[in-house]
């Protein structure tokens, strides 16, 4: 994710910014810049790759102002590249901004900008809003705050902003939406400065004092003091917050590791990921990379799922529902073995590979052996610009944010709704009617409220954790939607915990799995209240007339199973194509309580690496 630093006051503020990046660099990024003004004359900087490649580009360069705006950026809008990175400046070079997340109606305000005239250089949505705000200042002749209040009015989506003018030279405006943007507030009365940065681990060895801005409230420096506002003009009294948090301890939100923090993120990871492709009048999907196929698609006679590990855990859950929405026979295989098997193609199959990194070798390999074959290639790929993203005919972006801790967590949920979008989106050019479409988008969008009320049951999952942490072998157990789960459970399970763990659909059990079963060997059966429920709880007492532990998972107002499991783990109902994206949150937790309890590195387990770029 995107980080923003600014600093005004009465110290050269490149060294700040520079550092301030450097306290950034654990969000993830894929390049980075910095601008300074000094004696209304802007330097800017940047560079694709890393804060040290920019400190390399300025290591001979005289850097002076007191004034100036840096970022990291984890790109969204067109690839990583010098002229993407930030600061991206308005057509007259007088506006210069940074920008966090997504400007979703920049397209619609780029068409207007163009018919006035302006040019764009880079593929940003914030080059779209540089010029916005600078459009609005001329035009109107406000000071910048104005600007950029009547700019944001404008705007749809998210962000967090840091804007200078350089006829403004005692201004920085900083303004958010969804991206969190906190202001130091440091110096003296007679000798006031300011930090503002993404979090406050860029501040915290200046001040201790800061100010969280609001979601549509806009912060404004000017001359040493500081006006808080909303969007919408209302002078706001800002509650100044004493940092108490170590450096180490704000890098990870406040959580003890980046797998904790990734999992409570969930909540916002998909809101991001729907966030301005449901269109519910249509009961339909809006997928930008996927319009120019749109012949392709709608001629799709089957598709073939390609991924890894995890992600392949969320093909065989988007199978079920790509054949059930889209009516499109689906079949799941290891990214590794497409490669390697005889397989006659028939007409018009696709392929869809699923990954986190977009790097690894397994599923890129598929790829271009199925562009060989003359297969449609698609992508779920979280990395933005990685080699599976270039490599896909066309792609969907996760949208999450980087994900740091080894084990996937908040990217494997949006892998399983996103694979349950493009299902609607298929079936609404074929068999799905409007109104099957909108009663399903209604659901997907009560998911993010749902996923954190899942996250509060998370203390229960730590006691199970400590109950259950001595176990040496375990058994996941799922059936349709949910074996997909019960896999992706057992995976956690092992990678976290180093737990001997075994995934799979519930059914195998009788056929061989249950001999093994005795008062050691405990198993997490998800049973959700569902078309599988009563096979589910027949597992369960299968389990249970053997001797053995059952933890059972259910939908919340089911007691029925108290009586019989050992101990119950509840998530809001929904529909059932959605449950394993609430499923996966007390798995996640549950394997990740245990590795903590077993004094493990939790985010990064031994023998493993986060991208797996080897066959
Ligand atoms: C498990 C995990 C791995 C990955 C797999 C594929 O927690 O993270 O199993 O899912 O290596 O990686 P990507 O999604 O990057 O292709």
């Amino acid at each position: 994710m995107c980080g923003i630093v600014g600093y005004i006051g009465k110290r050269e503020a490149y060294p700040i910014l520079i550092k301030g990046l450097e306290r950034l660099e654990y969000r993830g990024y894929d390049s980075a810049g910095v601008a300074l003004l000094n004696e209304g004359v802007f330097s800017v900087h940047k560079k694709k790759g890393k804060v040290v490649e920019l400190k390399k580009l300025v290591a001979h360069k005289k850097l002076l102002g007191k004034v100036g705006i840096a970022h990291t950026r984890w790109a969204t809008h067109g690839i990583p590249s010098d002229k993407n990175a930030h600061p991206q400046l308005s057509n007259s070079g007088d506006i210069i901004i940074v920008h966090n997340g997504i400007i979703e109606n920049y397209l619609t305000i780029k068409k207007v900008l163009t018919k006035k005239g302006y040019k764009f250089y880079s593929d940003t949505d914030t080059e779209v809003l540089a010029n916005l705000i600078e459009d609005i200042k001329k035009n109107t002749k406000v000071n910048l705050g104005e600007a950029v209040r009547l700019a944001l009015l404008e705007i749809d989506g998210a962000y967090g902003i840091l804007v200078l003018a350089k006829d403004e030279p005692d201004t920085i405006v900083v303004a958010k939406i969804g991206s969190p943007a906190v202001i130091g507030v440091g110096g003296s009365k007679t000798n006031p400065e300011f930090f503002i940065a993404s979090d406050a681990t860029p501040i915290i060895e200046y001040t201790d004092r800061v100010i969280y801005l609001e979601d549509r409230e806009m912060g404004i420096i000017k001359n040493g003091e500081l006006t808080i506002k909303t969007i919408q003009n209302k002078i706001v009294n800002p509650y100044v917050h004493k940092l108490e948090m170590k450096i180490e301890e704000l890098e990870k939100g406040g959580f003890e590791h980046f797998m904790l923090k990734e999992i409570f993120e969930q909540p916002e990871a998909l809101h991001s990921t729907i966030r301005g492709r449901l269109i519910e009048s249509d009961g339909n999907i809006k997928f930008g990379g996927l319009e120019k196929f749109q012949k392709e698609l709608k001629n799709l006679r089957s598709l073939t799922v390609v991924a890894m590990g995890t992600a392949r855990f969320t093909g065989l859950i988007g199978e079920y529902a790509l054949e059930e929405l889209a009516d499109i026979p689906t079949k799941v295989e290891y990214g590794s073995e497409f490669t390697y098997r005889k397989k006659a193609i028939a007409k018009n199959s696709g392929l869809l590979a699923i990954s986190q990194s977009g790097e690894t070798a397994d599923t890129l390999n598929s790829i271009k052996e199925a562009k060989r074959k003359g297969m449609l290639t698609l992508g779920i790929v979280n990395v933005i610009g990685s080699s599976i993203a270039r490599e896909v005919d066309a792609g969907i972006y996760n949208h999450v944010g980087p994900e740091t801790a080894v084990a996937s967590t908040k990217a494997s949920t949006s892998q399983v709704l996103l694979q349950i979008m493009l299902a609607i989106y298929l079936g609404r050019m074929r068999g799905l009617t409007k109104k099957e479409g909108q009663t399903i988008l209604k659901e997907i969008q009560k998911l993010p409220e749902l996923a954190a009320k899942t996250l509060k049951n998370s203390d229960q999952i730590k006691n199970l954790a400590k109950k259950y942490k001595k176990i040496e072998h375990f058994f996941f157990l799922g059936r349709k939607y949910n074996a997909g789960t019960a896999m992706e459970g057992a995976l956690k399970m092992k990678e976290c915990s180093y737990i001997h763990a075994e995934g799979m659909n519930a059914t195998e059990l009788k056929h061989g799995p249950l001999s093994l079963i005795d008062e050691n060997f405990p198993s997490l059966v998800i049973a959700p209240m569902d078309s599988m429920y009563e096979k589910s709880k027949s597992s369960i007492q299968e389990i249970k007339a053997r001797g053995g532990l059952v933890i059972a998972l259910t939908t919340e107002g089911n007691k029925e199973l108290e009586k019989i499991a050992n101990d119950v783990i509840y998530i809001p109902k929904t529909l059932e194509m959605l449950t394993p994206i609430l499923a996966f949150i007390p798995m996640q937790l549950f394997a990740y309580y245990i590795a903590v309890e077993r004094g493990n590195d939790v985010d990064k387990p031994r023998n493993l690496a986060k991208s797996v770029t080897v066959e």
